[in-house]
C-alpha cells in the first residue's frame, strides 16, 4: 500500500549572513513534525533552502568585496553545516539560484503577463530593503518600515504589477471555507484587518534599479521581485513546470503542501500573495500556513546591530544537538513569542534532561545490571501501581498524537515529561533496592520489566524531537527494530523479556548553574540575570513563604497602598509541571512551574493541603519578581497565590486556555 504523502516546508532563508537561533527554531520545529509524520507512516517531503536574490544580497556581497556567487556559496555551506549539526532530516534543499528554479520562474512570469495578471506600470512608493517589501505612505509608522522599524527608501521606477485586487474575493472565500488555513487563528484576523480590509493594492513584482535576480525574459532590464521568486520555490522544488515525467509525478504527489511553517513577520506573504499567485496559476492552495512566534532576547529582537544574536553552532558545540533541539521546542509554545535566556537554557538542561530524562534512563540501566544481571526479566503479577503507570504511558501516546496534530510541540513534550517524572516516581515508590534486599524477586522482576518498558515508550515518544538519544538508548537497551516503531506503543508491556541492557553512563551531565551561566554569557555575549546569594535573614525568608499561608488575615490591618506600589508586583500565569516534598520539611513542596518563557522552581508551604501529584498541570498565579531565597537549602524563585480560610487553602487557578506567562493584573 502506498503511504500517504505529507509535504512540509520552512521559509527559505536569506543567506545575507549566518543564521541565528531564531532561524534554527523554525527548522527544528519542521524537523520534529517531519520525523513524527514519518514515524506515523507518511511519505514525507521536507523542504528547506535559501532565498538568494534581491537587492539586500547584492549589497551585502558588494560590502564584503566578493562576487555574489562566491559570497553566497560560502554562507550556504555554513547553513548546510548548521542543519547537519542539528540533524535536520530535510529531503531537499533548494537554492533559488538553481536552474530548476530560475527557468520555471521565468516561464511563470511570462505566462502571467500573457494571461493579463501581470501588467506594466510605474511604481512610486517606499521600499524596505532588509525586508524586501513595498509600503505605501499610509502604512509607514513614524516614517519607518512598519514591520522591522528600519529606514525605507523612496522608489520611482517602471515596474510590472500583479493584479492582486482581482483575486481578493476568492481569497476571502477560501479563508472562510478553510478555517484552519491560517494558524494560529489570531494571525488570520490580523491579515484581514490590516491588509485586506483597507484595500489590497496591486503588488509591484519587478525591479529595475539593480540586477541580482531572475530577469524577465521579454524585458530583461526587469528582475523579478524577490518575494514572487522566493515563494515559487515551494512548487519548483517538487517539479512544477518540469518536462521530466518523474518530476511531474512528484509534483502531483506532494502538492498541495500540507503545511508551510513561517515566522509571524512573513505570514502576510504566505497567506495573501502566495495563494493569489497560485490561484492565477490555477493550482490548489496549501492546506495550512502556521505563523509561529519569534525567539527574542531580553532587550527585544535579535539583531546584529544590537550584538545580541545567538549563534546556534556555539550552543550545539557546548551542549549537543539534542539539548538545543529540546530547548527550542520545549521553551516556547509554538505560535507565541519567547525570550532566550541563559538561565532558561541551563534550567531546562538540568531539570528536564539531566534530572528527569537522563536520570530515569541511567537508573533503569544501572538497576537492571545490579539486580537482574543486565537481562530484561519476564514480569510476574501486575499490581495497581504498575497498571497506573501503564495507563499513563498509553494515555501519553494519545496526548502526544493530539498535540502533534495541532503542532503544539511544547505541549507534546510536556505530556512526555509527565510520563518521565512518573517513571522516576515509580522507581522511588517501588524501591527495587528494598525488594532486592528483602528477596522479593518476583516483584523485583516485574518492577524492573516495567521500568525498561517505560524507557522504551519514552525513547520512541521523544524520537521526533531528539535525534541522537533514541538511537543511543535503543542500542544500550538492545531494543529490537519492531520495538521502536510508533505502532509498538499501542500496548504497554509489549517489550520482549530477555534483551540485554548495558549499564551505560549518564546521557546528560548536570551543569553548575552559576558557572554555566557565566560561560554562556561569555560565549554568547548575553548578560546574565542576577541571582542573589542565599539570604541568612529570617525576615526575608519568611516573606518568601507563600503569603497565603503566612498572612492569613488578608488585607485586614494592613496599610493602604497606592496603585504605584501594587504595580511593582509582577503576577503571571504559570503551569505546574512537577511537585515534590522537600526532605525534612513537613510543610514545604518544591514545585517546578512553566512560565511560558522560562521555568521556575518555587518552594511553597502548601504540603499540608496538596499531595505533590495533585498539582501537575494546574494553571496558577505566580508572583514572579520576588527576590529568590533558599528555604531549607532549596532555592525558591517566586511565590504561588492561594486563598485561605481557617484550615482550608486553595491555590488561585486560572482557566486552561490562558497561556503560560500571561500577565495577571
Ligand atoms: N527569505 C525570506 C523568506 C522567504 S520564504 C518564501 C525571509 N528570510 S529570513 O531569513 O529573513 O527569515 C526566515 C524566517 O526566519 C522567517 O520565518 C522569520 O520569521 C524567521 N525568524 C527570523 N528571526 C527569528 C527569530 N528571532 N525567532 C524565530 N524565527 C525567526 O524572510
Amino acid at each position: 500500500m502506498t503511504k500517504p504523502a505529507f509535504y512540509i516546508t520552512t521559509p527559505i532563508y536569506y543567506p545575507n549572513d549566518k543564521l541565528h537561533i531564531g532561524h534554527a527554531y523554525t527548522t527544528v520545529a519542521a524537523d520534529a513534525l517531519a520525523r513524527y509524520k514519518r514515524l506515523r507512516g507518511f511519505d514525507v517531503m521536507y523542504l528547506t533552502g535559501t532565498d538568494e536574490h534581491g537587492q539586500k544580497i547584492q549589497t551585502r556581497a558588494q560590502d564584503a568585496g566578493k562576487p555574489v556567487k562566491q559570497f553566497l556559496d560560502e554562507i550556504i555551506e555554513w547553513i548546510q553545516d548548521l542543519w547537519a549539526r542539528l540533524d535536520i532530516s530535510n529531503d531537499d534543499f533548494i537554492r533559488t539560484t538553481e536552474p530548476r528554479h530560475t527557468k520555471v520562474v521565468e516561464a511563470i512570469f511570462e505566462r502571467l503577463i500573457d494571461q493579463g495578471d501581470i501588467y506594466l506600470g510605474k511604481y512610486e512608493g517606499w521600499y524596505c530593503t532588509p525586508d524586501e517589501s513595498f509600503w505605501s505612505e499610509r502604512e509607514l509608522v513614524d516614517g519607518k518600515c512598519p514591520e522591522c522599524g528600519r529606514d525605507v527608501q523612496w522608489v520611482t521606477e517602471e515596474s510590472y504589477f500583479f493584479r492582486m485586487s482581482k483575486y481578493v474575493d476568492r481569497l476571502l472565500q477560501y479563508y472562510e471555507d478553510h478555517p484552519d488555513f491560517i494558524q494560529p487563528e489570531s494571525r488570520k484576523n490580523e491579515m484581514i484587518n490590516n491588509f485586506i480590509k483597507p484595500g489590497l493594492q496591486d503588488l509591484c513584482v519587478s525591479r529595475t534599479s539593480f540586477d541580482w535576480g531572475i530577469h524577465v525574459s521579454r524585458s530583461p532590464e526587469h528582475v523579478v521581485y524577490v518575494w514572487l521568486d522566493a515563494l515559487t520555490n515551494y512548487i519548483t522544488a517538487i517539479g512544477y513546470g518540469s518536462n521530466d515525467p518523474a518530476l511531474q509525478e512528484k509534483f502531483e504527489r506532494y502538492w498541495p503542501c500540507d503545511v508551510h511553517f513561517v515566522g509571524k513577520d512573513i505570514v502576510r506573504f504566505h497567506t495573501i500573495y502566495w495563494p493569489i499567485i497560485l490561484m492565477a496559476l490555477g493550482l490548489p492552495l496549501p492546506k495550512k500556513v502556521y505563523g509561529h512566534g519569534h525567539f527574542l532576547m531580553k532587550d527585544g529582537k535579535m539583531s546584529k546591530s544590537k550584538g545580541n544574536v545567538i549563534d546556534p553552532k556555539l550552543l550545539i558545540e557546548r551542549y549537543g544537538s539534542d539539548a538545543i533541539r529540546y530547548f527550542l521546542l520545549r521553551e516556547v509554545p509554538f505560535g507565541q513569542d519567547g525570550v532566550f535566556t541563559p538561565e532558561g537554557l541551563v534550567q531546562r538542561l538540568n531539570f528536564d534532561l539531566a534530572n528527569d530524562l537522563g536520570n530515569l534512563i541511567h537508573r533503569t540501566a544501572a538497576m537492571m545490571n545490579r539486580f537482574a544481571g543486565g537481562k530484561v526479566p519476564g514480569p510476574g503479577k501486575w499490581e495497581q501501581v504498575d497498571q497506573d503507570l501503564a495507563a499513563l504511558a498509553e494515555q501519553t501516546v494519545l496526548d502526544v498524537q493530539e498535540h502533534m496534530d495541532e503542532m503544539q510541540f511544547s505541549l507534546a513534550l510536556t505530556d512526555i515529561w509527565k510520563l518521565v517524572r512518573q517513571g522516576n516516581k515509580y522507581i522511588d515508590e517501588t524501591a527495587p533496592w528494598s525488594l532486592n534486599k528483602r528477596g522479593e524477586s518476583e516483584r523485583l522482576q516485574t518492577v524492573l520489566f516495567i521500568m525498561v518498558e517505560t524507557v522504551r515508550f519514552i525513547t520512541v515518544l521523544v524520537s521526533p524531537f531528539l535525534s541522537k538519544l533514541p538511537g543511543q538508548v535503543a542500542a544500550q537497551f538492545h531494543f529490537e527494530p519492531e520495538e521502536t516503531t510508533w505502532d509498538s506503543l499501542s500496548r504497554f508491556g509489549a517489550l520482549k523479556p530477555g534483551n540485554a541492557v548495558d549499564a551505560g553512563t549518564p546521557l546528560f551531565p548536570r551543569l553548575d548553574v552559576n558557572d554555566e551561566i557565566a560561560a554562556l554569557e561569555t560565549l554568547t555575549g548575553v548578560r546574565k540575570q542576577s541571582v542573589p546569594e542565599e539570604s541568612n535573614s529570617k525576615n526575608v525568608q519568611d516573606k518568601a513563604v507563600p503569603s497565603s499561608v503566612q498572612e492569613q488575615t488578608a488585607t485586614q490591618g494592613k496599610q493602604e497602598i497606592g496603585i504605584d506600589v501594587f504595580s511593582q508586583v509582577e503576577l503571571k500565569v504559570g503551569q505546574i509541571e512537577h511537585a515534590e516534598k522537600v526532605e525534612g520539611a513537613d510543610k514545604l513542596l518544591k514545585i517546578q512551574v512553566n512560565l511560558g518563557t522560562e521555568q521556575r522552581q518555587i518552594v511553597s508551604g502548601i504540603a499540608k493541603y496538596y499531595q505533590p501529584e495533585q498539582l501537575a498541570g494546574q494553571k496558577v498565579v505566580v508572583v514572579t519578581n520576588l527576590k529568590p531565597v533558599k528555604l531549607r537549602g532549596v532555592m525558591s524563585n517566586g511565590m504561588l497565590l492561594a486563598a485561605s480560610e481557617g484550615d482550608k487553602l486553595t491555590l488561585v487557578t486560572v482557566p486552561e486556555s490562558m497561556p503560560n506567562g500571561a500577565v495577571v493584573k
